[in-house]
């Protein structure tokens, strides 16, 4: 081999290509991780908002504040909070003072269920009321 050949060997890589492979690899990885867990992804694929007009949703939901509110709220109907469901879920399951929270007690779906039948009980002008509430929250 000529001298100069071997110079131009020095520092060289002769491992093929699989540094490229492995960042390329791990660039695709770290992207695809960032499109599923980017912030906000999670509360946009949950469904946080009260369906107080689905009667299966409205039936369970009756059942779950019976056992799991009525005792300190009361009869549904009189239970009022100016708060868009997205507020009442959340201190539905992360608590509130005066209340702990039924994260561990209840699913998501029991949650938005037995608020979907608390606004249920009420008056068209309070649920008015509230539909103004989410309208204004929306894009918090
Ligand atoms: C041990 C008693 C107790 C039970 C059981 C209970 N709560 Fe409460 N809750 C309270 C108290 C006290 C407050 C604070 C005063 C208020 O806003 O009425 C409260 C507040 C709330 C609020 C308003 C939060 C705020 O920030 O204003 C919501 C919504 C709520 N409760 C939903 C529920 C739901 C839904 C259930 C059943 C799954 C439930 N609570 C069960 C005692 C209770």
């Amino acid at each position: 081999m000529r001298k100069d050949d071997d110079l131009r060997q020095i520092g060289r890589w002769t491992g093929g290509p699989w540094p490229y492979v492995g960042v390329t690899g791990l660039l695709l990885v770290t992207l695809v991780g960032m499109l599923i867990f980017r912030p906000g992804a999670w509360s946009e694929r949950t469904d946080l908002r009260l369906r107080p007009g689905v009667p299966e949703i409205v039936a369970l939901g009756e059942r779950l504040y019976g056992e799991q509110c009525a005792t300190c709220h009361g009869p549904a109907a009189e239970t009022n909070w100016d708060l868009s469901d997205r507020a009442l879920f959340r201190a539905t399951k992360d608590g509130t003072p005066g209340m702990s929270g039924f994260g561990g007690i209840l699913s998501d779906a029991e949650i938005i269920a037995a608020l979907s039948y608390i606004k249920a009980q009420w008056p068209d002008d309070i649920r008015a009321r509230q539909d103004r509430i989410n309208a204004a929250a929306e894009g918090e």
